[in-house]
């Protein structure tokens, strides 16, 4: 029995040893990205963030930090995370995404945030997108915490924190849809990647060229559905239904698919989808045609 104990404990060393070298490592790292990012969780309000550099996998910024890197403050109206609160106009204050990513020091080839919610969803903020809209990661709303603002007004708690603008303007269109605010509530972690990593795999075959549905299709898909849609390990598991599963559907019964897309209820009852009442029949067709082209041969 002596040996293998003995075996256990020269292994234990080594891994005490790893984790002893690369915390230190990673604490100087840290300190250069102005000691935002601590290695451990100390509260429930700390930010989770990913991907910063090979050195820096994982941490977490806490709130009181975040409170003193660049601050804007905003009117918003008609935000999704609120109406369905019937709030319809707020004041937020909170950093802008730039701002963050800028103080922490992301790698310039990390071209694409995701941010994930408690609640399934994923934000996709490609590189243009965050220079178009300036998304703000939002810490108060009308001068107080999230969880004070719910308390006071009696609604639930959006925080620890949301994503949020200064009056949203569309920047593009493709067919009948326009680029959205991708708002999103119960932020909890946020993950630099780049957008060949994430969109990569999903991009229609070379043989679609630049002004086919199915290039059209993906333009769309990447911006709406991948919020709730995981393509492999990104975008949001609320819907429980992968993008090959949807290429699947498209495949088998296009017409169904550009129904449910345009009005799940008509399909289904109890449909959690939101609606594209705005999708007219070309949108739809793009859709299904992009999601039929990536079933795997
Ligand atoms: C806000 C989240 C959300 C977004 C965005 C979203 N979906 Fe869904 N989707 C769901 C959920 C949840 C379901 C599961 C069924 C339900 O509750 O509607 C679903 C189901 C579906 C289904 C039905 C699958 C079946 O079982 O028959 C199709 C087709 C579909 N989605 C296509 C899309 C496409 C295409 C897009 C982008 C244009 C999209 N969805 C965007 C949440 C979403």
């Amino acid at each position: 029995m002596e040996r293998p104990k003995l075996i256990g404990v020269v292994a234990l060393s080594a891994v005490l040893g790893c984790g002893l070298f690369s915390a230190t490592h990673t604490r100087r790292v840290v300190a250069s990205a102005g000691q935002l990012v601590q290695t451990k969780r100390v509260s429930r309000r700390d930010l989770a963030v990913r991907g910063l550099a090979s050195s820096m996998e994982h941490g977490y910024i806490p709130y009181e930090s975040l409170l003193h890197l660049p601050q804007v403050t905003a009117k918003v109206e008609h935000d999704a995370s609120f109406t369905d609160m019937h709030v319809l106009s707020v004041k937020i204050t909170g950093v802008p995404l730039s701002a963050l990513s800028k103080a922490l020091q992301v790698p310039a080839e990390k071209d694409l945030l995701l941010a994930r919610s408690d609640d399934g969803y994923v934000g996709i903020y490609p590189a243009e997108y965050v220079a178009a809209h300036e998304p703000i990661l939002v810490l108060t709303v009308d001068s107080m915490t999230t969880a004070a603002w719910a308390q006071k007004t009696g609604n639930v708690e959006l925080g620890p924190y949301l994503i949020g603008y200064d009056n949203f303007k569309p920047a593009w269109h493709v067919l009948a849809h326009e680029d959205r605010p991708q708002a999103l509530s119960v932020v909890l972690e946020l993950e630099y990647k780049t957008q060949q990593q994430v969109f990569g795999p999903i991009i229609p075959a070379a043989r679609f060229g630049a002004d086919s549905p199915e290039r059209a299709g993906f333009a769309i898909a990447k911006q709406s559905c991948l919020r709730c849609h995981a393509a492999g390990p990104y975008g949001g598991t609320k819907a429980g239904l992968s993008w090959e599963v949807l290429a699947g559907l498209a495949k088998r019964d296009g017409a169904t698919f550009a129904q449910y897309v345009h009005d799940p209820k008509s399909i289904s009852s109890k449909a959690k989808m939101p609606a594209n009442p705005q999708y007219d029949a070309a949108t739809l067709q793009a859709l299904t045609a992009y999601y039929s082209s990536m079933v795997k041969q």
